[in-house]
C-alpha cells in the first residue's frame, strides 16, 4: 500500500509569452516544443500562453507550425496524441526571422510582441529562452537591452525572465564575464540558468529521500560513509556534435554541470526550506568546501581518456579521432574521473569519486554511497572472510529507483553470508515514466520558481574547481590517447587512481 502525501500546492503558472531565440534549432525541436505540447495536453499551460520563435532561417508562422508539428510527433512521448489540443496549441505559435547581430531584428520582435501580447492577454509577462550557440548569449543580451526588451524586475507592465541554456561559459573567466553581462541588464531573480538534470524526478528525489526520511540522515556522514561514487556513463559517441565537443570535452560537458549538481545534492546540508535561495545556499556551501586540486595534484586526483575504436552492442564503432569534426590528433578528453574531498564537518576525509565518459560499456547514471564495514567481523570462525559493504544506490538512469545492498545469512547449518538488496523502482511503483525534465523546468520558470535552476555564484565556483585541471590538461600532452577502447569502462589509469585507495569502480 502506498500513502500519498501532497506537498503544499505550487502556485499556478502566470499568463506569459515565451520568446525562443534559436527556434529553428535542435533543442527547440527535440526538447522545448515536445515539452510545451505535453504541458498543453495536461492543460498546465497558463491562459493566453504563446510562443514567438526567432532565428535566421526564413519561415512563415505556418511553416514554423508545420515544423513544430513534426517535432512534437517525433519527440513527444506517444506522438501527437490529441489533434484538437495540437491545433489549439499551434494557433499560439508565431515566428519572426532575424539575425541576432541586427538591431532591426529586435525592433521587429518588440513590435511583434506588443501586438501578440494584446491579443493573447499575457499581461506583458515574457520569458526569453536563449537556445542559440553559447557565444551568442552575451551579444543577444546586449542587443535586447539596447532595444528595451530586457526590462528590470520592476517593469510596471509585467515581468521579464531569461532562461540561459548550458554551457554557461567555458572556464571561470568566461563564466564571470557572462555573469557580468547578464547582471548589467537583468537582476539575478530574473535569470534562470538551466541544467536539465535538475528537472529530473529522480534527481529531485535525492532531496526527498534524504530529508523526507529520518533514518538516513544520522548515517549520512564521515562516521558511516566510506566513500561515494557518482557515474554518468554513455554508450553513444559524439554523434553530430563533434564541432562543439572538440572544444568542450567531458569535463566541461558533464562535470561542471550535471555531476557537480549530483555531488551537491548528495553532500549538502538540509536547507531551511525547499525554496530557491535556501537550496542554492546549501549547494553553494558544498562547492565552497571542495578541496582545490593544485596543478601538482592533477595526476593524483584526475584522469582523462579518449576512446579508440571498439565494439558497442555487437557493433564495431570508430575512434573519437575518426568522428566528424574531430581532429585526427585531437587531445579532447571523452572520459574523465575525479577524486574530490569536501572539507566540512560532515565529509572530512571521505573521498567522492566522479566519472563520466562516452562510448562506455553501459548507459547509466547513479550515485552510490558505500558504507564502512562493521567494526568487528564476528563470523571469522565461519567460512566468511569478507563481507560485502552496504551500498545505497540512487539510480538516475536508465531505470530510476533506489536500492540498498545488505548481507544476509544463507539458509543452512553453516554461517554463509550473501549480498541481497532492497529495490525500489519508479516504473513499478508509479506505473508511468517520470515527466520530462524540460516540462518541469519550463513550468517552474512560468511560476517564477528558480529552485531547480543554477545561481551565478554556484556556476563560478564550479568552474573554479575545474579550472586548474582544464589548464593543466591544456598545457600537457595527454599520454597514449586513445587510451580506452569503445565499449570498455574507461582507461586503466582510472582503475589505478581508485585502486591506490584500495577500492574499485562499481560496474553497475
Ligand atoms: N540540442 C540539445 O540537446 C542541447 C542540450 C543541452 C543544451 N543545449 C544548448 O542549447 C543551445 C542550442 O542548441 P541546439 O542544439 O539547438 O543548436 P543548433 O541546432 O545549432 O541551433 C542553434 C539555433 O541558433 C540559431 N542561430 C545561430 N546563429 C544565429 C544568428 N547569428 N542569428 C540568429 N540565429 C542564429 C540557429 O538558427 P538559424 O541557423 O536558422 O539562424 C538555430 O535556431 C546551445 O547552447 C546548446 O549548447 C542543447
Amino acid at each position: 500500500m502506498t500513502l500519498e502525501v501532497q506537498s503544499s500546492p505550487k502556485t499556478n503558472a502566470e499568463p506569459c509569452a515565451m520568446i525562443i531565440f534559436g527556434a529553428s534549432g535542435d533543442l527547440t525541436r527535440r526538447k522545448l516544443m515536445p515539452a510545451l505540447y505535453s504541458l498543453a495536453l495536461q492543460r498546465r499551460l497558463p491562459d493566453g500562453f504563446c510562443v514567438i520563435g526567432s532565428a535566421r532561417s526564413r519561415m512563415t508562422d505556418e511553416m514554423f507550425r508545420e515544423r513544430m508539428r513534426a517535432a512534437a510527433s517525433e519527440f513527444s512521448p506517444g506522438g501527437l496524441r490529441d489533434e484538437r489540443v495540437w491545433e489549439d496549441f499551434a494557433r499560439r505559435l508565431y515566428y519572426v526571422s532575424g539575425a541576432y547581430e541586427d538591431p532591426e531584428a529586435y525592433q521587429q520582435l518588440s513590435e511583434f510582441m506588443a501586438k501578440f501580447e494584446r491579443e493573447h492577454g499575457t499581461r506583458g509577462n515574457r520569458i526569453f529562452y536563449l537556445s542559440t550557440p553559447p557565444d551568442l548569449y552575451g551579444p543577444i543580451i546586449r542587443q535586447m537591452a539596447a532595444a528595451g526588451l530586457a526590462g528590470r524586475a520592476n517593469r510596471s507592465e509585467g515581468w521579464t525572465r531569461i532562461v540561459i541554456e548550458k554551457p554557461f561559459g567555458s572556464d571561470l573567466e568566461t563564466a564571470k564575464k557572462l555573469n557580468r553581462e547578464v547582471h548589467e541588464v537583468f537582476d539575478e531573480n530574473q535569470v534562470y540558468r538551466i541544467d536539465h538534470y535538475l528537472g529530473k524526478e529522480t534527481v529531485q528525489n535525492i532531496l526527498v529521500f534524504r530529508f523526507g526520511n529520518a533514518i538516513f540522515e544520522p548515517i549520512w556522514n564521515r562516521r558511516y560513509v566510506d566513500h561515494v561514487q557518482v557515474v554518468a556513463a554513455e554508450t553513444v559517441g559524439v554523434e553530430n556534435r563533434g564541432g562543439y565537443y572538440e572544444k568542450a570535452g567531458v569535463l566541461r560537458d558533464m562535470f561542471q554541470n550535471h555531476l557537480f549538481q549530483l555531488l551537491c545534492l548528495t553532500a549538502m546540508e538540509a536547507p531551511v526550506a525547499f525554496a530557491a535561495d535556501a537550496v542554492h545556499q546549501e549547494k553553494l556551501k558544498v562547492l565552497q568546501a571542495v578541496c582545490p586540486i593544485s596543478p601538482e595534484g592533477v595526476n593524483d586526483f584526475a584522469v582523462r581518456g579518449q576512446y579508440g575504436e571498439g565494439m558497442i552492442g555487437g557493433r564495431q564503432v570508430k575512434a573519437y579521432r575518426q568522428e566528424p569534426d574531430a581532429r585526427p590528433d585531437s587531445r579532447t578528453e571523452t572520459y574523465a574521473a575525479l577524486k574530490l574531498f569536501i572539507d566540512s564537518w560532515r565529509w572530512q576525509g571521505v573521498p567522492f569519486y566522479l566519472r563520466s565518459g562516452k562510448r562506455l560499456a553501459k548507459k547509466v547514471t547513479e550515485v552510490a554511497i558505500q558504507f564502512k564495514q562493521p567494526p568487528l567481523l564476528l563470523f571469522k570462525a565461519c567460512p566468511v572472510d569478507k563481507l560485502g559493504p552496504n551500498v545505497l544506490v540512487l539510480r538516475i538512469h536508465p531505470e530510476e529507483g533506489i536500492s540498498l545492498r545488505f548481507e544476509v545469512k544463507v539458509p543452512g547449518d553453516e554461517v554463509c553470508v550473501s549480498s541481497m538488496s532492497l529495490d525500489f523502482s519508479y516504473q513499478e511503483a508509479f506505473g508511468s515514466d517520470p515527466a520530462d525534465a524540460y516540462e518541469t523546468l519550463l513550468i517552474d520558470c512560468m511560476r517564477g520558481d528558480a529552485t531547480l535552476f543554477t545561481r551565478h555564484d554556484w556556476i563560478e565556483l564550479s568552474w573554479r574547481i575545474l579550472d586548474p585541471v582544464l589548464k593543466y590538461w591544456a598545457e600537457k600532452e595527454p599520454q597514449g590517447f586513445p587510451n580506452y577502447p569503445a565499449g570498455s569502462w574507461g582507461p586503466p589509469e582510472a582503475d589505478a587512481m581508485i585502486g591506490r585507495d584500495g577500492l574499485q569502480w562499481r560496474r553497475p
